[in-house]
């Protein structure tokens, strides 16, 4: 278990992209227990400009500095999937406490490797599996733990998205992304699966891949996409429900506010249950002969006890996404273990790895979570 440290937390943001800027910064802004101190980009041009914005003391483009760093005691790792591991490794060796982006790694062995490395070094590991910290999602959670939905029977999602079929840069290529729909969107659906209903036993699973990507935005030609644009699974969770899974990201019309289509539920012996991404604060709940009917969230599920974060005013989709590093830092706070962890991110990794050979191989895989 991980000792309590004092505040502040003295935090080390590695890559300075589009997530770091739309969740981890606003949300470490919001915390009084935390400080950025210091910022990592390979990206110069990008560093400085992020640096001036969010007003961070030091930078540098060489992740190893910022983990070694005696002043960090903290290492958010934001940058693209083939450098969470090595990057990860050198901040636990560092006996830095450590946030990493989803995948962990570019396979459920790279996982493997980090979780250990991690539990080895004592430190607070954490998996930045989002959608758990959803009003709605906690809510669904406890109203399971609490047998208001009965014997949990059928766990089904869905996540739509209609993005444009131009490059995805790192994203769109095996060794730079892994996989692609099934790593970067599915995975936290098996992790979101697994939380509320416990290990699969079992998948069956297919990827394909329909957009060419072999364009820029901006227009100029680039090597075509190697990975998928959708991803299907079937489950059989070890508690014996059943799950149906479904993404991709060329579904037309499925906009949304940017944020697309997401359904999640779990169909009870004695109710259904619905998270919706755009409407987080909302839960849709039904009994056997009812229709399904919008209820409010509990106030105690919106937000963290005595995290600061408003509840209203921005859109509730995107502020939920602040409690991660809430978590983070209040496990590093207190001294215990972050949820969800790397242990969290290795299994659902070897779901997805599973998915991929169930697919190569035209046959169910047995898992040992
Ligand atoms: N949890 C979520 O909901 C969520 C949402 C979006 C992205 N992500 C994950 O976050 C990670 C980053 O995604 P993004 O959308 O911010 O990507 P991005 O391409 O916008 O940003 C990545 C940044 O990392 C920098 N970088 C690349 N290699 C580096 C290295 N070796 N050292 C330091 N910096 C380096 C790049 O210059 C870039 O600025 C990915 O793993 C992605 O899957 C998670």
């Amino acid at each position: 278990m991980p000792k309590p440290s004092s505040v502040p937390v003295r935090v080390g943001i590695v890559g300075a992209g589009a997530v770091t800027g739309y969740h981890h910064v606003p949300a470490l802004r919001l915390d009084p227990r935390a400080e950025l101190v210091a910022l990592c980009d390979t990206n110069q041009e990008l560093l400085a400009r992020r640096a001036s914005q969010w007003d961070v003391p030091w930078t540098t483009t060489d992740p190893e500095q910022l983990c070694h760093r005696e002043d960090v005691d903290a290492v958010v790792v934001a940058t693209p999937n083939h450098t969470h591991c090595p990057i990860t490794l050198a901040a636990v060796e560092s006996g830095k406490h450590v946030m990493c982006e989803k995948p962990l790694g570019l396979s459920a062995q790279q996982a493997q490797q980090m979780l250990q490395a991690a539990q080895a070094a004592g430190v607070v590991h954490m998996t930045a599996f989002t959608y758990r910290f959803a009003p709605s999602m906690k809510y669904l959670l406890h109203l399971l733990r609490t047998g208001s939905l009965g014997q949990p029977r059928h766990f089904r999602s869905q996540r739509f998205l209609d993005w444009p079929e131009t490059s995805w840069g790192w994203r769109q290529y095996r060794a730079t992304a892994g996989a692609g729909d099934l790593y970067d969107m599915t995975i936290h659906r098996l992790d979101f699966a697994m939380g509320l209903l416990g290990p699969l036993a079992r998948v069956c699973g297919a990827v394909a891949r329909f957009a060419p990507r072999d364009t820029t935005p901006e227009g100029t030609p680039c090597p075509p996409s190697e990975v998928d644009d959708w991803s299907a699974l079937l489950g059989i969770f070890r508690s014996g429900a059943t799950g149906v899974w479904e993404g991709t990201t060329l579904a037309k019309g499925y906009h949304l506010r940017g944020f697309g289509h997401e359904w999640a539920e779990v169909n009870g012996s004695e109710a259904t249950a619905v998270y919706r991404l755009h409407e987080p604060n909302v839960i849709l709940l039904g009994r056997h002969g009812e229709d399904l009917q919008p209820r409010s969230v509990p106030v105690e599920f919106l937000k963290p006890q005595d995290s600061p974060r408003p509840t209203e005013g921005d859109d509730p989709a995107t502020l939920f996404r602040y409690d991660l590093m809430w978590e983070f830092v209040s496990a590093i706070v207190q001294g215990r273990d972050a949820v969800p962890s790397f242990a969290d991110g290795y299994r659902a990794q070897q779901v997805a790895d599973a998915v991929l050979e169930s697919f190569q191989q035209g046959r169910w895989v047995e898992l040992e979570l």
